[in-house]
C-alpha cells in the first residue's frame, strides 16, 4: 500500500510542479517574469500529474506531437517531461506510480506513442520505453576547414533578428520535410521553452536562413561563446534543419565564415550528417561523442506496429509489456500489415526492446546477441532484420 496519491494537477498547482521538477534538476524556481512569459504557455490543460503525500512530492507532464516513421507516415506521440520526485522521497516507488498513471492516461486517450529524453540511461526501461534514435556531436576546427572547391554553392543565408525568428521559424520548421524516422512536429507547447533560452541566453542565439530557389529552405540557430577578447571561441550550433543538400552546403559555408571563431561545434546531430565531406581535409570534423538521443514507448502496441513500413518476410513477435498488460501478445508483422496471431512466435522480446529496434536504431540481430531478443531460431534474426530495417537512419532532432 502507497501512502501517497496521484492525481491530475488544477491550473493552480502548476507552478509549484514546475519548481518542482526545478528543483530536482538542481535549478533554482522560475521568476514571475519567466512563469508568465514562457513557462505557463508550455503545459497543455490537463497533462500534468502530481503525487502528493502531504505536500506535492513528484511530477510528470506531456504535450501532443507527431512523430515521424519509417515509410513517411506520422502518428500522435506525448512528449513526455518534466519528471522529477522530491529528493527527499525518491526511491519509494513514486516515479513508478507516475508512469503508470501517466501511460494509462495516453493511452486513454488514444494517442499510440509517448517519447521522452532521458537524465539518465538506467531510468525508463523498465516502463517500456527504449532507446530509438541516437546521435553524433562533432567539432570542427575552423583552420583546417577549408570547402572543397566542388561543394556547389547556391542560394542566399539571410539572418532573421530575434522576434522575426520566434514569428517565422515554427512555419518554416513545419514546412521542412520530416525525412528521418523520429523527427518530430513542434506543436505551441514547444516554442516558448526555445524563447526562453534564446532571450534569457548570455551570447546573442543567432538565427540564419537558407533561401534557395523557392524560398527558405533550411535554417541554423547558433550561439558564439567568447568569454575574453583573446580567448578561443566556439561557434555552437543550437538547430539545423535543411530540405536540401544545397541548403546544407550553404549554412556551413556561412557558419565558416563567421568571424571571431576558432571552433566551431555541433551536438546530436544525425549519425550519418556528411559534414566531413564538405571538407578538404576530412579530419577537420572530429567526433566528438553521441549517444542515445530519444527514448520510445509504444503505448498502444497493435496501432504502433501496423503504422510503419516494412520489407521482406513475415515474422512473429511475442510482446511482453510488464505496465501495460493489454499489449502483451503475439503479432504477425509483414509488409501487408500487422495482426495479432496464435501462431508460434519466431521472437520474443519486452516492449522496451521493441522500441529500440522499430525506428531501426538497433537491428534485431544484435539486441538478440546481447540477450534483449529471444529468437525460437537464430535463422530468423535475418528476416527480422530486413524487415525492421530503415533506409536512412533515425533521429528526433528536437529537444523538450
Ligand atoms: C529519476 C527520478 C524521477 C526517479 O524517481 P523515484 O521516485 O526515485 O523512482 P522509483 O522509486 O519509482 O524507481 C523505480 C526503480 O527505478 C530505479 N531508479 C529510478 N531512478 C533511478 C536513478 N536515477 N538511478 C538508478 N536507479 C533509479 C529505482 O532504484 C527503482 O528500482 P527498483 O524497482 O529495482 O527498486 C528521481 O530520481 C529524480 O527526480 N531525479 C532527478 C531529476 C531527473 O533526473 N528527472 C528525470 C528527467 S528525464
Amino acid at each position: 500500500m502507497s501512502d501517497y496519491t496521484v492525481r491530475t494537477l488544477r491550473p493552480d498547482e502548476h507552478r509549484t510542479a514546475a519548481d518542482l521538477f526545478r528543483l530536482t534538476l538542481h535549478h533554482v524556481p522560475a521568476t514571475d517574469e519567466t512563469w508568465r512569459r514562457f513557462t505557463e504557455r508550455m503545459l497543455q490543460p490537463g497533462r500534468t500529474l502530481g503525487a502528493f503525500d502531504t505536500e506535492l512530492i513528484g511530477t510528470v507532464r506531456s504535450f501532443d506531437a507527431e512523430i515521424t516513421l519509417p515509410g513517411g507516415a506520422r502518428a500522435g506521440v506525448a512528449a513526455v517531461t518534466g519528471v522529477g520526485v522530491r529528493p527527499d522521497r525518491t526511491r519509494r516507488g513514486i516515479l513508478t506510480e507516475l508512469m503508470r498513471a501517466q501511460l494509462t492516461d495516453i493511452a486513454s486517450r488514444g494517442l499510440p506513442f509517448a517519447a521522452l529524453r532521458a537524465s539518465e540511461g538506467v531510468i525508463y526501461n523498465r516502463f517500456g520505453y527504449g532507446v530509438t534514435t541516437r546521435s553524433r556531436s562533432y567539432r570542427i576546427d575552423r583552420r583546417r576547414a577549408v570547402l572543397r572547391a566542388d561543394v556547389p554553392a547556391a542560394g542566399q543565408v539571410e539572418l532573421w533578428p530575434l522576434d522575426t525568428a520566434l514569428e517565422r521559424l515554427p512555419e518554416l520548421y513545419a514546412s521542412l520535410p520530416h525525412t528521418r524516422p523520429g523527427m518530430m512536429t513542434r506543436p505551441p507547447y514547444w516554442w516558448p521553452g526555445w524563447e526562453r533560452h534564446a532571450r534569457e541566453a548570455t551570447s546573442p542565439v543567432v538565427t540564419a536562413v537558407h533561401h534557395g530557389p523557392n524560398g527558405p529552405d533550411g535554417y541554423v540557430v547558433y550561439t558564439v561563446e567568447r568569454k575574453n577578447w583573446n580567448d578561443p571561441a566556439v561557434l555552437e550550433v543550437l538547430s539545423l534543419h535543411t530540405a536540401t543538400g544545397e541548403a546544407f552546403n550553404g549554412l556551413w559555408r556561412y557558419l565558416l565564415g563567421v568571424d571571431l571563431v576558432d571552433t566551431l561545434r555541433a551536438e546530436e546531430r544525425p549519425v550519418d550528417e556528411p559534414a566531413e565531406l564538405l571538407f578538404t581535409d576530412l579530419r577537420a570534423v572530429q567526433d566528438t561523442g553521441g549517444g542515445d538521443e530519444l527514448w520510445l514507448r509504444l503505448v498502444d502496441v497493435p496501432a504502433a506496429l501496423g503504422a510503419r513500413e516494412y520489407a521482406g518476410e513475415p515474422v512473429v513477435l511475442e510482446v511482453v509489456d510488464p505496465v501495460l498488460e493489454t499489449n502483451s501478445g503475439r503479432y504477425q508483422v509483414s509488409p501487408d500489415g500487422v495482426r495479432r496471431t496464435g501462431a508460434a512466435a519466431d521472437l520474443r522480446l519486452g516492449v522496451d526492446a521493441l522500441a529500440m529496434i522499430y525506428l531501426g536504431a538497433w537491428r534485431p540481430s544484435l539486441l538478440a546477441a546481447a540477450g534483449r531478443i529471444q529468437p525460437a531460431d537464430p535463422a530468423v534474426l535475418l528476416r527480422a532484420d530486413r524487415l525492421f530495417a530503415t533506409s536512412v537512419p533515425a533521429w528526433c532532432g528536437t529537444h523538450f
